[in-house]
């Protein structure tokens, strides 16, 4: 009632500051990149479980196509018209699950939600081979998000439909992060610049958070090997005395980034270009809340022109007074992950809009 009572009702709602958190940026990448949709046609009718599926340059190309229809909304036809999108979303969800539903309605579909796994034959015992079986009869897609991170692969085995991993356990969550590399393009187009960065054009990344539970770094860090010749250096921050997974160091390895563990964010906080900041981890059936000691807010020490990404929700870790700063570039990620999902459907579809 408070709350309430403090609302002027009387006053116009606010309108987005376009300059403000990246919603301009979009137009950086359509002049950078050369669009080449050819890639992108070994994705058609795929099925996307994991960051790995992509290369190099289908993510740039993805990234185009999500900035032409973050630039061009009013040039979109709509190429769904007719088509159903199955939104089975088995873990609770604000933004996969809105923003998968508002790119495919933005595309012209149609969607059946699932939103509660007690409401369909799996709370008696049914078999995700059989609800696959039955999928295929009543839509064109899947996305799918379940806690237990073998479902996906179990739903495959009968799927003839095209299904999206929106998040499985602790393993991947590969369209945040195609969200997350998005927006990382777009406040540091430099990074197109595969060979020709040096010294301090190169970027110092922090991760707060634990890699090896937390799906949307593990999806994260495959991408980020793409972008090897443009990192500094990746300082993972957290308390967890072994956060990173022997694949994950060998990966890092491979590409010849540089990396090291610190539990100090003090220390390392004016020195960081991207801080990327998680908390979340799904464990079983339930989440975990990690490094509530890691606490940004807008009296943290950051570098000037930092950008800090969240992938949201947030607890207490991410003060909510940084949210009108210009280090706020996580409500901009929340945003493109609408159009980078648009792009994603478009490739799969092969719909071009
Ligand atoms: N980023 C993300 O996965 O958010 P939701 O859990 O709200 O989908």
């Amino acid at each position: 009632m408070s709350n309430l009572k403090n609302t002027d009702l009387n006053v116009p709602l606010e309108e987005n500051e376009l300059g403000l958190q990246g919603f301009e940026t979009p137009r950086i990448l359509m002049d950078l990149i050369d669009e080449d949709l050819t890639s992108l046609l070994e994705i058609t009718n795929r099925p996307v479980v994991s960051a790995r599926q992509f290369d190099r340059t289908q993510l740039i190309q993805l990234c185009r196509l999500a900035a032409k229809y973050e630039t061009q909304p009013q040039r979109l036809s709509r190429p769904l018209t007719g088509m159903i999108l199955i939104s089975a979303f088995y873990e609770p969800s604000t933004r996969t699950r809105l923003s998968f539903e508002s790119a495919w309605h933005r595309l012209g579909g149609d969607i059946m939600s699932i939103t509660d796994s007690s409401t369909t034959g799996i709370a008696k015992g049914e078999t995700l081979q059989d609800v696959g079986e039955m999928l295929n009869n009543y839509g064109d897609m899947v996305v799918l998000r379940d806690s237990d991170e073998s479902a996906i692969y179990g739903m495959l085995e009968t799927l003839r439909i095209p299904v999206i991993n929106g998040g499985n356990g602790s393993d991947e969550h590969p369209t945040q992060a195609l969200a997350d590399i998005y927006t990382i393009l777009k406040a540091y187009p430099r990074l197109l610049n595969n060979c020709d960065l040096t010294g301090e054009s190169r970027l110092k990344i922090g991760i707060i958070g634990v890699p090896n539970l937390m799906r949307t770094i593990r999806s994260l860090l495959i991408f980020l090997k793409y972008f090897a010749s443009g990192i500094a250096e990746i300082i993972f921050i957290t308390e967890d005395e072994t956060p990173l997974s022997d694949k994950q160091r060998n990966d890092l390895e491979s590409e010849n980034i540089k990396y090291r563990v610190t539990k100090d964010l003090d220390n390392e906080l004016p020195h960081l270009d991207i801080i990327y900041q998680n908390s979340i981890a799904w464990l079983g059936n339930d989440y975990k809340q990690f490094g509530s000691k890691y606490r940004l807010s807008k009296t943290s020490r950051f570098k000037k022109g930092a950008v800090v990404l969240h992938p949201l929700a947030r607890g207490e870790e991410l003060d909510r007074s940084l949210d009108k700063t210009p280090f706020n570039w996580y409500f901009a990620q929340a945003r493109g992950a609408v159009f980078v999902r648009m792009a994603l459907l478009s490739a799969i579809l092969k719909i071009y809009s």
